[in-house]
């Protein structure tokens, strides 16, 4: 569905952030992308949602150069962003927010994210960060757009919660086909994705998180969609 071909980037010459990325991502499809802070997340989601310009290289989305469409008409018609600080309208309501940018009704998508229908009028302020949260999610659902991406989506929030954001993010790549990309600082998270990136020194690198990572977290291996890769 989108993908890079020899995609560099640097916003200061002397210091690239990613070189030549070559990196594909389809629809129907939750991808965690693992890194160190600082590394070039955020940018890479910037520039796949036609935020950024290519410094050289290309994105396609569905074979078309994104730059040619049009980063603008690219980011209007095919793309939704989750931030991790929810980026929520804090004078308007639970529901005026997700209507801001609706191509389905509000209340579809708020239901989807499990969201209880007595909070739908209140301030978006008066409610907690994973409701926050999913208010945002709901508002990018809503707007029907075939990828989405999310940053730390789950950054601010407690397990539970956390847990119960992957799973509507989840939902949405497999039920409804979008191609959902996410940043991610908790492997746990990611191993429920189809596909994991661990993006270091430029470079993405599929299934890879090497010694020092897995052995923080003892209960991965113990998770079946991390057993079924075969690139461990
Ligand atoms: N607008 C900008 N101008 C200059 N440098 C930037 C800008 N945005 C980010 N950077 C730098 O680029 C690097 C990658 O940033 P970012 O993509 O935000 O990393 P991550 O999301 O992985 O933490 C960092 O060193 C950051 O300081
Ligand atoms: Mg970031």
């Amino acid at each position: 569905m989108i993908q890079t071909e020899n995609l560099t980037f640097y916003y200061n010459e002397s210091k690239k952030i990613l070189e030549d990325v070559n990196i594909s991502f389809e629809k129907g499809n939750l991808y965690a992308i693992l890194g160190a802070s600082g590394c070039g997340k955020s940018t890479m989601l910037s520039l796949l949602g036609g935020l950024l310009m290519p410094k050289s290289g290309k994105i396609l989305y569905e074979g078309e150069d994104i730059t040619a469409y049009g980063l603008d008409r690219h980011r209007q018609d095919h793309v939704a962003f989750i931030f991790q600080g929810y980026n929520l309208i804090e004078y308007m309501t639970v529901e005026e927010n997700v209507a801001l940018t609706a191509k389905q009704p509000p209340e579809t998508a708020l239901q989807k994210v499990g969201l209880e229908k007595e909070l739908w009028k209140h301030n978006v302020l008066k409610l907690s960060g994973g409701q926050q949260q999913r208010v945002a999610i709901a508002r990018a659902l809503a707007s029907d757009k075939p990828i989405l991406l999310a940053d730390e989506p789950t950054g601010n929030l407690d397990e539970d919660s956390a847990q119960a954001i992957l799973n509507i993010l989840s939902k949405s790549a497999h039920d409804e086909g979008r191609c959902v990309i996410m940043v991610t600082h908790s492997m746990a998270l990611a191993a429920e994705a189809d596909e994991i990136y661990r993006y270091t020194n430029t470079k993405f690198q599929q299934g890879d998180f090497g010694p020092a990572l897995l052995t923080n977290t003892e209960n991965l291996l113990e998770n079946p969609a991390v057993q079924e890769r075969e690139s461990w």
